[in-house]
Formats: C-alpha cells, sequence, structure tokens
C-alpha cells in the first residue's frame, strides 16, 4: 500500500446484511486512532450527489462511478475512506478496484434469509409484495465476490470481532495508523 494515500475500503453486500453497520464503527476506530477517515455510504449519498438514480443496472453503475470518484480524491489526499454501498455486480466493483488504487473489497456476508428476517427498513416486505421492483437478492441479481480481500460474516461474529478483522487487515498491510 502506498502510506501517503487512504485505504478505500469497499463494503459490498445484500441490503441489511451490516455494510453501514460495520463501515461506521470501522470509521470510529480509525478517527480514534487519529486518522482523516470518511465514509460514503450509498443510501446517504442517494440523497445528495446520486439524488435521482433508480435501482436499475445503468444507474446502480453510474452510483458507484460517483462514489469511486469521490473515494479516489479523498484517498489521494491521505484520507481512508470507507464506502458501504450494495454494488452489486462484479463489473462495478471490478472499475471501481481499477480506479482506486488502495481499494480493499470488504464483503459483508449474511445469508438472505437472515437480512430478510432483520428487515431493519420494511424494506424486504415490500419488495416480496411487490411494492418494490428489482430489490436486491429477491428480484435483482446480487454477484458475490470471488476473491474479496476481507469477508465478514455478519450472522455468526458480532460487530466488534468484525471491526478488528478489518482493523487487523490494515495494519498487516502496512497501514500507517
Ligand atoms: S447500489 O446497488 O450500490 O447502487 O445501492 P446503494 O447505493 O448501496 O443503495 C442501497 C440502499 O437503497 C435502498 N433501496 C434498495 N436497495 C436495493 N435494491 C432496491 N431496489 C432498493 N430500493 C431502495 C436500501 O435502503 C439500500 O440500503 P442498504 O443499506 O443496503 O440496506
Ligand atoms: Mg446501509
Amino acid at each position: 500500500m502506498n502510506n501517503s494515500h487512504g485505504a478505500v475500503l469497499w463494503f459490498t453486500g445484500l441490503s441489511g446484511a451490516g455494510k453501514t453497520t460495520t463501515a461506521s464503527a470501522v470509521l470510529q476506530k480509525l478517527l480514534e486512532r487519529g486518522r482523516r477517515a470518511e465514509l460514503l455510504d450509498g443510501d446517504e449519498i442517494r440523497t445528495v450527489i446520486c439524488k435521482g438514480l433508480g435501482f436499475s443496472m445503468e444507474d446502480r453503475f453510474e452510483n458507484v462511478r460517483r462514489i469511486a470518484y469521490i473515494a479516489n480524491l479523498l484517498s489521494r489526499n491521505g484520507v481512508d475512506v470507507l464506502v458501504s454501498a450494495i454494488s452489486p455486480y462484479r463489473a462495478m466493483r471490478a472499475y471501481a478496484q481499477e480506479q482506486i488504487p488502495d481499494f480493499v473489497e470488504v464483503y459483508v456476508s449474511c445469508p438472505l434469509h437472515v437480512c430478510e428476517m432483520r428487515d431493519v427498513k420494511g424494506l424486504y416486505a415490500k419488495a416480496r409484495s411487490g411494492e418494490i421492483q428489482h430489490f436486491t437478492g429477491v428480484s435483482d441479481p446480487y454477484e458475490e465476490p470471488l476473491n474479496p480481500n476481507i469477508t465478514l460474516c455478519t450472522s455468526s461474529a458480532p460487530l466488534d470481532e468484525n471491526v478488528q478483522t478489518v482493523l487487523a487487515y490494515l495494519d498487516q498491510k502496512k497501514h500507517r495508523f
């Protein structure tokens, strides 16, 4: 890893898998260690610079393109970036990886039925009833990462263990804290 660059930790996974929760907890730890760090969350970014984008493949790709662009700007200025976005297609994550020198793919793995049981935002129920279309995992694809740098299982490991796994990875890669 280039030490003048920040790392870009790209959390991908199903809705409700725990991307935002885990990335936010890692963000806190990095800030406590005196790092400059930012979280780019798909859900949130869709209310600002990605406002108006929907969930077609094209719009999701555009969403990821914009997020990757901002992540790159921040990273090359020494900021660690945590991205939490479903980013369901391998091709879009490969694109992000090509754009971003210190890209780390973090697969937030959780079985669909567990995400659906959690249904924190009530979106799975709406997807099943047809009120929401093109819902990832239900009526739209999610392509699991084939070779992620880190895999976190949120149904079997507690949050702090997953946070430690991410920090240990950065440490091992000699990323400065
Ligand atoms: S993507 O695929 O990367 O562009 O998606 P992302 O920007 O991460 O946005 C996902 C959040 O949007 C809400 N939502 C949906 N997700 C998936 N499919 C459909 N159709 C959909 N409609 C709304 C949902 O709250 C996602 O947030 P998370 O945090 O993943 O649950
Ligand atoms: Mg989220």
